[in-house]
């Protein structure tokens, strides 16, 4: 197994491992590493027979989830879904392509996926990156003034958000019933790490718990652009078909990049594995 980096901010790209089959100890461990140091762990050359053996892939890692969105996962293996250049809205049925917001993974629930793996099937010939920020790094980045402002707050995160411009797929009555605000600190130390990291994102933050709205707002605003704006702090992923990609959900941000040719056809599989409460 080869294990390089993809860039100088974050991501490893690995060859030189099959993850349909069993792996060593050493393997497994070594692998979990790249992915904690990393944060961006790509795969390379993956080929499952279909979405279970993928699902057997991503159990290296740790342990999927049912997925949330039931419009978009599988009736026969839930804790698996599908990105794909097809996906319709579920109220409204125009095509969307989902995520094009910097986002961490259903930081909506009080205990988020620790990550989440796409599986590129179909990729278009140009186009359709998936973009992640260093969260880490956009934490150590930060003024030691910022710092000390931030370090003991805590955030909402809603996803009935209301804001102008911001785009989210459509939650039945029923799952937005089942979907109340949560709050997490905006600082969050690693459970394996300890490292810490920003935790906060204009997709589904709402506001600074016990602060007035628009002192809340502000810090939210200069705390988004220096993480979303700074192209240090990212690594974009060109896809290839075949690639397995794993990311850290709780020190990374992602978003995909409609950009592609809406007639050329994009598809994965995706799927999260289970995470721990944030407090
Ligand atoms: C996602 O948010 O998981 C989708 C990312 C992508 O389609 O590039």
């Amino acid at each position: 197994m080869k294990i390089e980096p993809l860039s100088k901010v974050m991501g490893a790209e690995v060859t030189g491992v099959n993850l349909n089959g069993p792996l060593t100890p050493a393997e497994r461990d070594q692998l979990y590493q790249a992915f904690l140091d990393h944060l961006v762990l790509c795969v390379r050359g993956q080929s499952f027979a279909d979405v279970g053996a993928f699902l057997n892939g991503a159990r290296h890692f740790g342990a999927p989830k049912i997925q949330h969105m039931e419009s978009f996962r599988f009736d026969d293996h839930p804790e698996a879904g599908v990105v794909s250049s097809e996906d319709r809205d579920v109220k409204d049925g125009k095509r969307i392509i989902r995520g094009t917001m910097f986002h961490t993974d259903e930081s909506f629930i009080a205990t988020p996926p620790k990550a989440t793996i796409l599986y590129a099937i179909d990729v278009p010939s140009r186009g359709g990156d998936t973009r992640y920020v260093n969260m880490r790094r956009a934490y150590e980045t930060l003024p030691d003034e910022t710092k000390n402002e931030i370090g003991e707050l805590t955030a909402v995160h809603y996803y009935g958000k209301k804001r102008a411009g911001r785009k989210v797929p459509s939650l039945t009555e029923a799952q937005m019933a089942e979907t109340p605000p949560v709050s997490h600190p905006v600082v969050r130390t690693h459970p394996e790490t300890g490292a810490k990291a920003l935790y906060a994102h204009e997709t589904m933050t709402d506001y600074i718990a016990g602060m007035a709205p628009e002192a809340s707002e502000s810090l939210l605003r200069r705390l988004y652009d220096h993480s979303t704006q700074n192209p240090e702090l990212q690594y974009h992923h060109q896809w290839r078909s075949g690639d397995f990609v794993i990311w850290d959900n709780r020190a990374t941000l992602h978003a995909a990049t409609a950009d592609y040719d809406a007639h050329e056809k994009r598809l994965l599989y995706r799927t999260m594995l289970k995470g721990a409460a944030t407090h």
